[in-house]
């Protein structure tokens, strides 16, 4: 009988040390000290063995039990350590995920995601960035950028009056007289913001936005004008672009000029690869992005006292529309579908 104990005892400790779950080895443990096991059947029978093997049997069969039992619980320990562990490495939080919202986030409005566009070059140049009031003085709007009232200039911007001296800013130009009043030269910067015409179509919203830009300097060209524009040129529209400057006419600015960038669609060719006539760029292979010149000295004069002598330092200025920018690299049909904010157009751009 101890021999047959002896057996059991391995053939339990072997399967113990197999076990691979707590569950197992509470399989393990009814199979070899359950009340149906061989073990407890040897145990109870005790009674019934002559009187002379009562005594080592039923020690063998105990110490056997109690072998059995801490071979369970230390094996139970283990596998319950090594379980916890699994656990905690997989239920681990890493919270250096994004987050799960229940809503997902926004995004930026393509005019808000092109104007920071605009401001990411112009600050890669070594431009500042400034805004200045939508509501305005006729002062700043028109008469110090060398439109005195009855200039017919003034006639091209149909113009909100809010009293005869104070507009809603037709452009982002009167920034360039505020600024020259509040820094001495040099000064760089480009001046983001809304503007406001009396004009409402396909192609004209009341309200827009322009980026004006204005650099101040002793030594500063139309060559200046043209490096700085192609370089804004290239990071909005691609690296193979190209500009060019046409003469054309605004108060503030002489000479005064039309810069054109190289048509994105059809690289400057004017036809498409399957020859048909080019249709963004009307087949010129040019589009036209901006006004711009070299500010008019009659400008400096306006600020001639807080260092602007224009005898001493010249300059460049130019004033682009956004919504034009962004709906060139977007292909954006109406312009008022930029101010309709159905999300299922805003939500293709940003
Ligand atoms: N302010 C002009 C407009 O709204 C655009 C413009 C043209 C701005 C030439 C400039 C410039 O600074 O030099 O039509």
């Amino acid at each position: 009988m101890p021999d047959r104990l002896d057996d059991l005892r391995s053939e339990a400790e072997a399967a113990i040390a197999q076990a691979g779950d707590v569950a197992t080895l509470e399989d393990l443990r009814v199979r070899y000290l359950g009340r149906k096991s061989e073990l407890t059947t040897i145990l109870r029978g005790i009674r019934d063995l002559p009187p002379e093997e009562r005594g080592p049997t039923g020690q063998a069969a105990n110490e056997a039990r109690q072998t059995i039992e801490q071979v369970l619980d230390m094996r139970r320990e283990a596998l319950e350590s090594g379980e916890l562990e699994r656990r905690l490495a997989e239920d681990r939080v890493d919270v250096t995920l994004p987050g799960d919202p229940p809503w997902p986030v926004g995004r930026l409005h393509v005019i808000n995601a092109t104007r920071r566009d605009i401001e990411d070059v112009f600050v890669g140049l070594g431009f500042d960035v400034a805004e200045g009031p939508e509501v305005e003085y006729d002062y700043y709007n028109f008469e110090a950028l060398n439109m005195p009232p009855a200039h017919p200039a003034r006639a091209m911007q149909d113009t909100f009056y809010l009293s005869q001296q104070v507009v809603l800013r037709t452009h982002t130009s009167p920034m360039q007289v505020r600024a020259m009043e509040l820094q001495p030269p040099p000064i760089y910067m480009v001046v983001p913001g809304r503007v406001y015409r009396r004009d409402s179509d396909a192609t004209h919203t009341p309200m827009f936005h322009q980026v004006e830009g204005l650099a101040i300097d002793e030594d500063i060209t139309l060559g200046d004008l043209v490096g700085v524009l192609r370089e804004f040129a290239r990071a909005l529209f691609g690296p193979d672009r190209d500009v060019k400057v046409r003469s054309s006419y605004f108060p503030f600015t002489e000479p005064s000029v039309e810069v054109d960038v190289s048509c994105f669609a059809c690289g400057g060719k004017g036809h498409l690869p399957d020859g048909s006539r080019d249709p963004l760029c009307k087949g010129s292979g040019w589009i036209e992005i901006l006004g711009a010149g070299m500010v008019d000295p009659n400008v400096l004069r306006f600020v001639e006292t807080n260092g602007y002598d224009p005898e001493r330092v010249q300059g460049f200025a130019f004033g682009m529309g956004i919504e034009r920018i962004a709906f060139l690299r977007h292909g954006i049909p109406d312009l008022r579908m930029l101010f309709e904010n159905d999300l299922r157009m805003l939500e293709q751009f940003g």
